[in-house]
């Protein structure tokens, strides 16, 4: 019995030192990412102009990581990174570059991401946004909680 009750307390102990699964889509929603690139990642038109569809893009892991870490200059995608533009992490530009260039400016998130977020994000963007459909499975993961919007796929 008492060799039960250590074994649920290690259980429960692991469980909470690792990742939840949805971590990745947590930091999605924390970020705001849906605000332009909508819940299902598909982009189109909305506040933040006409955001890339995130489930058709091309990018890999780097080029993932790179755009969230530094944005795209001269366009709405916000840099997330703290340290963008002030290593050379960024293409190589630092914000001295930009001096006197507001058009290309880069735009900062409103919610900076460290490291562990970004990571997470790109591997949940890889698992299960990029190359894949939109699915009922998903809308509710979303969501949270069975919604009007996941009722019509
Ligand atoms: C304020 C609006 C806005 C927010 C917030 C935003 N994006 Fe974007 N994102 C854009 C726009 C606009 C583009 C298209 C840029 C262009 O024209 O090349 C884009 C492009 C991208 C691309 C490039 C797609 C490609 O193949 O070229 C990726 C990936 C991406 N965003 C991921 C994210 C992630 C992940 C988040 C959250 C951490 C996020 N974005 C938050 C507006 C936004």
């Amino acid at each position: 019995m008492k060799y039960l009750l250590f074994f649920f307390i290690f259980i429960i102990s692991i469980k909470s030192f690792g990742q939840s699964p949805d971590y990745g889509l947590k930091v999605f929603k924390k970020a705001n990412c849906n605000s332009c690139h909508q819940w299902h990642g598909d982009g189109g038109g909305s506040y933040g102009g006409a955001a890339a569809s995130i489930r058709d893009t091309g990018l890999d892991k780097e080029g993932l990581k790179q755009i969230v870490e530094c944005g795209r200059p001269g366009t709405n995608m916000p840099y997330f990174s703290k340290q963008a533009y002030k290593d050379d992490r960024c293409f190589g530009l630092t914000f001295t570059d930009f001096e006197g260039d507001n058009k290309n400016r880069p735009l900062p998130a409103r919610q900076m991401l460290n490291e562990r977020q970004i990571k997470a994000l790109i591997n949940f963007i890889v698992d299960d946004i990029k190359g894949k459909s939109i699915t009922k499975d998903y809308c509710l993961r979303f969501f949270g909680k069975p919604s009007r919007v996941c009722e019509e796929l």
